[in-house]
């Protein structure tokens, strides 16, 4: 089946060398039976002709906000709502860095930020520009807002740049839009997890000290927001009971329950309200094992002298959902560790009577907080599996395979 047979791209094409290639990329998407609208930056004009470009569209270039000085002009939000995805390829560093910091200079800017489609981004330039950590910075910016980095290579990682920079090539970015149309369109399997409900604990937790201060960690919820997709995408019905996560944090799916919470014993009266009518749970987040026993009701002056404040534990939401686990639930852990991490998480999983716990060690690069990769062991009963450095989406994937094959048994 051809999965771009009518649909409908916004191909955004900038000032790079590699503007020609955009050519071949129209004809192999016009070929499978796509629309394409073509909106392109003035410094891509200096590289690629309008006139072919509209030649090979058969439809007119969007460059310029005013079409004519007649007053009409063109509409970037209709164009967010018309396209099935939009495709900037070549995606220049000074249009990345735009596009991750808002920065709605020209034509190609506004259409994206208004753009309603999965957005997909082929960078093209030079190696030291490509490695820069600017650079670095604004894509991975871009991949946490959801869009889809294409480069060269197999991933979107900083210790894999050797012979990177060069936009890839036509053919792969075509076939990769295809497979994204596919995997949309395909059949639930019978693998799947439809009609399973799945609790899911993600970001961290805030317990106050006073009206402007808190205690808080650096989780930023990415693992447990690629949970939540992953699982809904395989037809599961999923709550997500999030922590204090950043607002750019945003769900693909748009069938999850999310339940925003601050505190830990929020989040811990949430996970109970919902766990017994679930089939299994995944919990990520980094609840905080201590909260101030007291909360100041007005802001702390600072006195001169030292502060102390006095911590109490916090619950445990893993043990107590692990103690009143049913017959046929599933309870999923994580554990963080930075030593002695086998026997930590071993002893976490009997401790909070998991079925399997999936380990991060902070020992390792790329893994932990913050970042989109993660390097992962699943341990349960029968042993321990190690996973390589992934993306956390893919991670995502290992894992919910994994909470199928207990599921299914
Ligand atoms: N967890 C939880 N509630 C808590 C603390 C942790 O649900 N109050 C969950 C986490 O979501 C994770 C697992 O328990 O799935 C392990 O968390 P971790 O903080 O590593 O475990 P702790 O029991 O707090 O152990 P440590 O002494 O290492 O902090």
């Amino acid at each position: 089946m051809n999965s771009l047979k009518g649909k409908k791209i916004v191909l955004g094409i900038t000032g790079s060398i590699a503007a020609y290639k955009s050519c071949l990329i129209i004809r192999q998407l016009i070929k499978r039976g796509a629309e394409v609208q073509v909106v392109i930056t003035p410094a891509g004009k200096e590289f690629i002709t309008p006139i072919t470009l509209s030649a090979l569209t058969s439809k007119p270039v969007i460059s310029e906000f005013f079409s004519q000085r007649d007053g009409t002009w063109h509409s970037h939000v209709d164009l967010g709502l018309w396209a099935d995805a939009m495709l900037i390829a070549p995606a220049t560093a000074s249009t990345i860095g735009k596009m991750a910091n808002g920065i709605a200079d020209n034509m190609l800017i506004t259409t994206y930020l208004s753009m309603k489609a999965p957005v997909f981004i082929a960078p093209a330039m030079d190696l030291d520009m490509y490695a820069h950590p600017s650079t670095q910075r604004n894509l991975s910016t871009l991949q946490s807002y959801g869009n889809h980095i294409i480069e060269p290579g197999t991933g979107f990682l900083a210790s894999k740049l050797e012979g990177k920079g060069r936009m890839e090539e036509p053919e792969n970015i075509v076939s990769q839009l295809e497979h994204f149309f596919e995997a949309q369109s395909a059949p639930a399997t019978s693998s799947d997890l439809s009609g399973k409900k799945i609790l899911i604990t993600a970001g961290p937790t805030y317990e106050k000290i006073d009206p402007v201060r808190f205690i808080g960690n650096y989780s930023s919820g990415k693992m447990g927001f690629a949970l939540a997709d992953e699982c809904a995408n395989r037809g599961a019905e999923v709550t997500l009971v999030c922590g204090p996560v950043s607002s750019a944090m945003q769900l693909s799916s748009p069938t999850v329950k999310r339940v925003d919470v601050e505190s830990a014993q929020q989040m811990y009266e949430a996970c109970h309200s919902q766990y017994p009518c679930m089939d299994a749970a995944i919990l990520c987040a980094a609840v905080a094992d201590f909260a101030p026993e007291t909360v100041a009701e007005h802001k702390i002056k600072r006195t001169g002298d030292d502060m102390v404040i006095r911590l109490k534990p916090n619950p445990d939401i893993a043990a107590s959902l692990g103690a009143i686990k049913s017959p046929g639930q599933a309870l999923i852990g994580f554990a963080l560790e930075t030593n002695d991490e086998e026997s930590n998480a071993l002893s976490k999983l009997r401790k909070k009577n998991f079925d399997f716990i999936v380990l991060n060690s902070l020992q390792d690069k790329g893994a932990g907080f913050q970042t989109d990769t993660n390097k992962i062991s699943i341990i349960s009963a029968e042993g321990k599996e190690d996973f390589s450095l992934k993306s956390k989406k893919e991670v995502a994937k290992d894992i919910v395979d994994k909470l199928q094959h207990i599921m299914a048994k």
